[in-house]
């Protein structure tokens, strides 16, 4: 690697370099999305979460991460969402990439954020720096005709928009905590109410539920549906339903859990089509007692972390849980005691059986006749996103 190239916070005056980059990254952004694009970086660059590689005056690298929250069995977590990580063609393979993934860990560490998620286009830098699959995207096709015969006639629904965005955020948050939610990501408010406004975002309100949908490639689809009750359910999906005549099939976005495919009378498409994210933990004291655990579990067990990355995770811990909530406090016992690197904890923390995890080389040591009350202790809903980012 050059010896000149540094680490800097992105300014609006690199944003040009940023976006060349990123072109020859991902693709050109359309005139419109360009705009978009660069009214969302002057809150990156405000929020000091968009870094980027500089050689000389040149931006040749850049990463950035959005301000999450995300739902660990019922609780919110400050989450940093990871993306537009991009290198220059020319830059590529040399360490830069793994250079400026480290700016943005360590800005979000900074920062306070006890995890990062991402969608990884390629696993192999992100588990180098700790990453792990966390979860998935979801998504589902049913047929129109069927979620259209789904009924909730009673139930009324009127046309939503921006300003309800504060009450979309409530309903959701009703149901990601009572439901124990494991995965969904929560956008600041402001971010929701624009795409609440978009021309494609078809939005119904009802009183205890919420759906969003628009076209994709000629057919309908489910962003978000949120229903506190099984009429609402039916109602909404069968709003959607109702465009059967155009869209012989509804693409959904929807959790495996979700009771849709308990209400729905046909299965969904067999094919569903899985994106799957990557988690880190980067604060493991805060990480676990930000999060919930499965009401009932307790247990009181030793570990040994190894987090090459980031040190501070590293060394012998006790992690103690019960009544729905843990603690990860420094431990003075000496002896065997359960060993897992970043991977192997945040594997773990997103639900994977021990079993699975030591089967892969990532937790080891300990006794394994602990595995079943940790494995209950983290267990719940699958793990899942609706939101790409
Ligand atoms: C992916 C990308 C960011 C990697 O940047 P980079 O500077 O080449 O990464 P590094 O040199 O730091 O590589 C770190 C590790 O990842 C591996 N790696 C990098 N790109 C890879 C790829 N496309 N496929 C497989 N492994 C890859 C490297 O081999 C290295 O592992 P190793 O040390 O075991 O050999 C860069 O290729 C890029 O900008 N690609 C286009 C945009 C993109 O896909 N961004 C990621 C979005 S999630």
């Amino acid at each position: 690697m050059a010896d000149d190239l540094r680490l800097v916070d992105v300014q609006t005056e690199h944003l040009d370099d940023v976006l060349r980059v990123r072109s020859r990254s991902f693709g050109l952004l359309e005139a419109g999305r360009r705009e978009e694009w660069k009214a969302d970086a002057q809150a990156w660059i405000a929020g000091r979460r968009i870094v980027g590689v500089m050689d000389g005056d040149e931006v040749v690298a850049s990463a950035r991460y959005w301000p999450f929250e995300q739902w660990w069995s019922g609780r919110k977590v400050p989450m940093a969402g990871v993306a537009g990580v991009v290198v220059a063609p020319e830059y590529r393979g040399r360490g830069v990439g793994s250079m400026v993934m480290r700016g943005i860990l360590a800005r979000a560490v900074e920062h306070g954020y006890p995890l990062s998620a991402l969608y990884p286009a390629t696993t192999v830098i992100y588990r180098h720096l700790g990453y792990e699959f966390g979860g998935g995207r979801y998504r589902y096709t049913f047929p129109a005709a069927d979620l259209r015969s789904l009924g909730g006639k009673e139930v009324s629904v009127r046309r939503a928009g921006p300003a309800d965005a504060g009450r979309f955020l409530e309903l959701a948050g009703q149901l990601h905590s009572s439901g124990r939610s494991n995965g969904p990501i929560v956008w600041p408010e402001a971010k929701v109410a624009e795409w609440l406004g978009e021309d494609n975002s078809f939005c119904y309100l009802a009183e205890d539920g919420f759906v969003v949908y628009g076209w994709q490639s000629g057919k309908l689809r489910v962003e978000e549906l949120i229903a506190g009750s099984e009429a609402t359910a039916r109602a909404l999906w069968a709003v959607v339903g109702s465009g059967s005549s155009i869209s012989t099939d509804v693409d959904a976005y929807l959790s495996p859990d979700d009771p849709a495919h308990l209400l729905v009378p046909t299965e969904a498409d067999k094919n569903a089509l899985i994106e799957r994210w990557m988690l880190r933990v980067l604060d493991a004291p805060a990480a676990i007692s930000a999060r919930g655990f499965a009401p009932g579990a307790s247990l009181e067990v030793d570990l040994d972390l190894d987090d090459s990355e980031l040190g501070a995770n590293t060394g012998r811990w006790h992690l103690s849980v019960s009544d729905g909530s843990g603690s990860l406090t420094p431990s003075t016992s000496s002896g065997d005691a359960l060993r897992l690197g970043s991977r192997g904890l945040t594997a773990l923390y997103a639900g994977t059986p021990l079993p699975a995890v030591r089967k892969a080389g990532l937790a080891w040591g300990g006794a394994a006749a602990d595995d079943g009350a940790i494995d209950t202790a983290f267990s719940g809903a699958t793990s899942y996103m609706l939101d790409y980012f």
